[in-house]
């Protein structure tokens, strides 16, 4: 058992060195607009290309004619897929280990999907020499819906795989069928829901895009590119070009959001990297608001069939619950490669239950391909939305308080570290402190009188709660990979002579501060102050590899690697210091930035005097090297496990269905705090994607799979209007293996949110279920007994 050393919902005491609210370091750039993006980079005779899109779902290609467009006076090159097959590489490798044409060669099977690339002098020109493409298709019927993709007259979308004879992608299970159908058979009370998660966009800020120099001379290539993992992206490249990896130098300058939109590798990278070896320039290619919406990444699109056994006192004993998962036209998601699912199995959540199982079937639609998940939580998101709604559907079942139900059933204290019935093992957890928190932070026993009151008026007040577990930080290498890559992350770190230092990281910022708080866990290792070190990070050639950031796995694993590698700086420092005062490194006491001798304080040398003498003349002990550094692989042991509480107040327009989000609070566990302030802003951002998911945001298409989510306009992200001001608290549960103790945080918000606002609404209009997002439409036809399609 770990106990909760901390609580509390005020801002933690700045600190000068190490943890703390500091300001990010980043900032004085981007509040400049001196932020450096892709779309930022000119290059010498740089040239410009566009895609040419799909119009339709489904449909063989009969000829593509580009001569019109290569007769357009500013036009350097178009490709077509011929023009790749030409080149071996019509199609590439996803990250799960499918196929996914750069070009389409045979057919399209999406609408939106890449058809062919023109190079000209600008982009407008390339815009326009598009249009002057004549493609012929010939129409085929789509596989829209994915609860049909498998029905046997199903048209093959995959039929480039030889001897494919139907759109199944994989199935997939975790837990024991067998123990949990015999703990359903004697259970007095089972309730069951299907709910869709649907499809939803992570609709960063900045879109995809990249910059390719193709070097004529020295054969190198420089890619600039909007990616949240440059190392296992130039590794991709190495593996589809046949270059070695010291010949492509992937940089991910300052990134507007990713989100787990910019884990994939997309069409447009491949075609701008071919465009530069065509033409012998650099190729920009940076997409617009529809091409990111409609082409790239997804998340969700999950139609899960759950079911809950309890017994009629409130007593959880099991879940079972069956997905079908549409991953699009290609198998594009990113997750661990034994993990098609990705961490869905995570699904049995807080609560300590007898048995668990789950499967999950993937299947191709006429869709884009991806899956990444938004906030790419590898599918935890889609678990927590199942389990706490689940869990809403049986309080409404038992008339129980929803709250006394989670507090009954939450795994205590001294169950940790908690061994799940599917087979994760959690760190370590507080739930029952946190959710009182919540509870008491939200004054729940006042809302719930209030409630009365107002149902009283015919007033739809609801009240929403929601605790969830995340699984963060993939992962153990043994147990975990992407294309055979391990996920373990490098990181180097070098004190200069005077002091100052600069730390390497494997993983890439988008946006979440790494620059301030990966200083920060050096300063509180070493005691240099954190605007002495230089956090660099982005950029294959200056930093070792590593998987990336996404899933929030950049603290669990990335943070672990700077506190291990500037432990080994610290340990080499205190040999060092023996050598320097010719006293025994066993006789020396670390304290904040010095080494001093066990009994007499003041016989000390700092880190910096350390760095100096390192450097210097100094006659060092046998087997010690010169300089101070260190460079470390850090391998994580297991996952973390955030957890949190969240409580959601709503109004409901009984006439029209709106909902107005009145208040929202949460209380996050991300084990030890680096920065509160930068863990705040994270959750606030979290909390805002929560409820836009919740209310507004869905990909649609209609039912020849043309997209109908294409813009701003119809994907409703929130605005500053749709959501309160967040009432924020925390609670401090280290994790046991993390060498600081910390747990990731950055998808927490997203994860946990989007069931506390349905639960609330669910509980407002006194209905069970209606589907996520819930329009004023919706609600109103869920008021009214009806059901609107998804
Ligand atoms: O991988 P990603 O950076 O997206 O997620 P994360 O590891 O959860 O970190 C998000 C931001 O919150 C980073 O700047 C972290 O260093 C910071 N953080 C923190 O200050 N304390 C924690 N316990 C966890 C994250």
């Amino acid at each position: 058992m770990t106990a909760v050393q901390e609580t509390g919902s005020a801002p933690a005491e700045e600190r000068p060195i190490g943890y703390g609210r500091l300001k990010r370091k980043e900032d004085p750039r981007f509040v400049r607009g001196k932020g450096h993006y892709v779309d930022d980079v000119q290059l010498p005779g740089m040239l410009h290309g566009a895609v040419l899109r799909s119009p339709l779902a489904h449909a063989r290609i009969v000829s593509v004619d580009t001569s019109a467009a290569e007769s357009h006076p500013k036009v350097r090159a178009v490709i077509t897929g011929a023009t790749l097959e030409g080149l071996g590489l019509a199609w590439m490798p996803t990250l799960s280990m499918d196929t996914q044409a750069v070009l389409a060669t045979d057919k399209v099977r999406f609408q939106g999907q890449e058809v062919a690339f023109v190079v000209a002098d600008d982009h407008y020109a390339a815009r326009d020499a598009i249009e002057l493409i004549d493609v012929e298709y010939e129409p085929l019927p789509p596989v829209v819906d994915a609860r049909h993709a498998l029905d046997a007259d199903a048209p093959v979308i995959r039929d480039d795989q030889e001897g494919r004879t139907d759109n199944r992608i994989f199935d997939w299970e975790a837990g024991d069928e067998g123990a949990t159908d015999a703990v359903f058979a004697r259970a007095e009370v089972v309730v069951a829901q299907h709910m869709l998660y649907p499809r939803v966009h992570p609709a960063p800020l900045e879109t995809c895009g990249c910059v390719a120099d193709m070097d004529p001379v020295d054969g190198k290539l420089t890619l600039w590119s909007t990616t949240q993992a440059p190392h296992a992206h130039r590794t991709l490249y190495a593996m589809v070009a046949g270059l070695p990896e010291h010949k492509i130098r992937v940089i991910s300058p300052d990134i507007g959001g990713g989100f787990g939109n910019k884990v994939p590798i997309y069409p447009g990278y491949v075609c701008a990297v071919v465009g530069s070896i065509l033409t012998k320039k650099p190729v920009k290619w940076v997409e617009d608001r529809s091409e990111n919406l409609m082409s790239t990444g997804f998340a969700r699109d999950y139609h899960m069939h759950g079911e809950i056994a309890a017994t009629r006192e409130g007593r959880i004993l099991a879940v079972r619950v069956k997905v079908i998962a549409d991953h699009g036209a290609f198998n594009g998601t990113a997750q661990p490669s034994k993990f098609p699912a990705g961490f869905f199995h995570v699904f049995s959540g807080s609560y300590d239950i007898e048995a668990a199982h789950c499967a999950v079937t993937g299947v191709y639609t006429n869709k884009a391909p991806g899956g990444v998940a938004y906030a790419c939580s590898f599918r935890v998101t889609e678990a927590a939305f199942l389990i706490e709604r689940l869990v809403d559907c049986l309080a409404d079942e038992l008339h129980a308080d929803p709250a006394e139900l989670r507090m009954k059933n939450l795994i205590r204290p001294e169950q940790f570290p908690y061994r799940s019935k599917t087979g994760w093992e959690y760190d370590s957890g507080d739930y029952q402190t946190t959710l009182r928190k919540a509870l008491d932070l939200a004054g729940y026993e006042a809302l719930r009188r209030e409630q009365a009151e107002r149902r009283a008026r015919g007033e739809l007040m609801g009240i929403g709660l929601s605790f969830f577990t995340e699984t963060v930080g993939a992962g153990p290498r043994k147990h975990m990979d992407i294309l055979g890559l391990g996920m373990a992350d490098g990181c180097e770190l070098r004190v200069h002579p005077t002091g100052k230092a600069v730390v390497r990281l494997s993983v890439q910022s988008q946006g979440q501060g790494h620059e301030t708080t990966f200083a920060q866990i050096v300063a509180e290792e070493l005691g240099i102050p954190p605007e002495d070190i230089e956090v660099v990070h982005g950029d294959t050639d200056q930093t070792p590899f590593g998987l990336g950031t996404y899933g929030s796995r950049s603290t669990p694993v990335s943070g672990a690697a700077a506190a291990v590698v500037a432990r080994k700086v610290r340990d080499k420092a205190r040999i060092i210091a023996g050598a320097m005062m010719e006293v025994s490194p066993d006789d020396l006491e670390w304290e904040k930035g010095r080494w001093f001798v066990r009994g007499d304080p003041t016989a000390a040398k700092t880190i910096q005097e350390i760095a100096l003498a390192a450097h210097g003349v100094l006659e060092l002990p046998e087997g010690v090297e010169g300089h101070l550094e260190a460079t470390t692989v850090y391998n994580p042991p297991n996952l973390t496990f955030p957890y949190g509480a969240y409580l959601c107040v709503v109004d409901v327009d009984p006439g029209t269905g709106v909902v107005k989000v009145r208040r929202f609070v949460a209380v996050d566990d991300c084990g030890t705090r680096i920065n509160p302030m930068i863990i705040e802003g994270q959750v606030h951002g979290g909390l805002a994607d929560g409820v836009g998911m919740a209310l507004s945001e869905i990909i649609s298409f209609d039912e020849d799979g043309n997209c109908l989510s294409g813009s701003f306009m119809d994907y409703l992200v929130p605005t500053a209007l749709e959501v309160p001001a967040w009432e924020l608290g925390y609670t401090v549960t280290p994790s046991p293996h993390h060498p600081i103790g910390a747990k990731g945080v950055g998808e927490s918000a997203t994860v946990g949110s989007p069931a506390a606002v349905v639960n609330a609404v669910m509980d407002a209009i006194g209905v069970r279920h209606a589907d996520m997002p819930l329009t004023p439409g919706r609600v109103w036809l869920a008021m009214h007994g009806g059901v609107e399609a998804p």
